[in-house]
């Protein structure tokens, strides 16, 4: 009955059924968060340490928008493969930094999904005007598919 099943498969489903998973979760690509925002994750080293490029959707100022650079660290000897993270963005066209912090995580259906949560700090001319800097929410980032021509 089992002739020619992928061991890999049975594996997947039996270790599943208890929510282990077996595939890894991966930073490296292009990504897609719930507010259209874009992100490329260029290679992560050998020490975890990644770079990559933000294009948000959205913004205090959104007819200023450009690609953003950010700078971020993963675990690279977590046991299961679905990896803490967070990184930093430094937005170019104003004077805020976000940070996001999160895990990679492969879902019920083998699909690989980051789950962040971020501080965004806006510029503030003033100490007295520091409670008004800071705003927090989360993002759920997935892969974004290549695109057809
Ligand atoms: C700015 O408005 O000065 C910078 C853009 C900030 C965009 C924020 S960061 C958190 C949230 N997630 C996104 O993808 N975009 C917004």
């Amino acid at each position: 009955m089992m002739q020619g099943t992928p061991l890999l498969l049975v594996l997947s489903l039996a270790l599943g059924a208890y929510g282990i998973s077996v595939e890894k979760c991966n930073l490296t690509g292009h990504w897609k968060n719930d507010l259209g925002s874009n992100m490329t994750i260029t290679a992560v080293d050998e020490k975890g340490n990644f770079t990559g490029l933000y294009n948000t959707s959205v913004a205090d100022n959104p007819s200023k928008i450009l690609q953003s650079p950010l700078l971020g660290f993963q675990h690279l000897t977590n046991t299961n493969g679905q990896p803490t993270f967070g990184f930093t963005v430094n937005w170019t066209f104003s004077e805020a930094t976000s940070v996001f912090t999160g895990q990679c995580f492969v879902d019920e259906y083998g699909k690989e999904v980051l789950k962040t949560m971020w501080l965004f700090r806006r510029h503030q001319n003033t100490i007295q005007d520091n409670w008004n800097g800071t705003v927090v929410g989360t993002n759920e980032f997935t892969r974004l598919e290549p695109q057809m021509e």
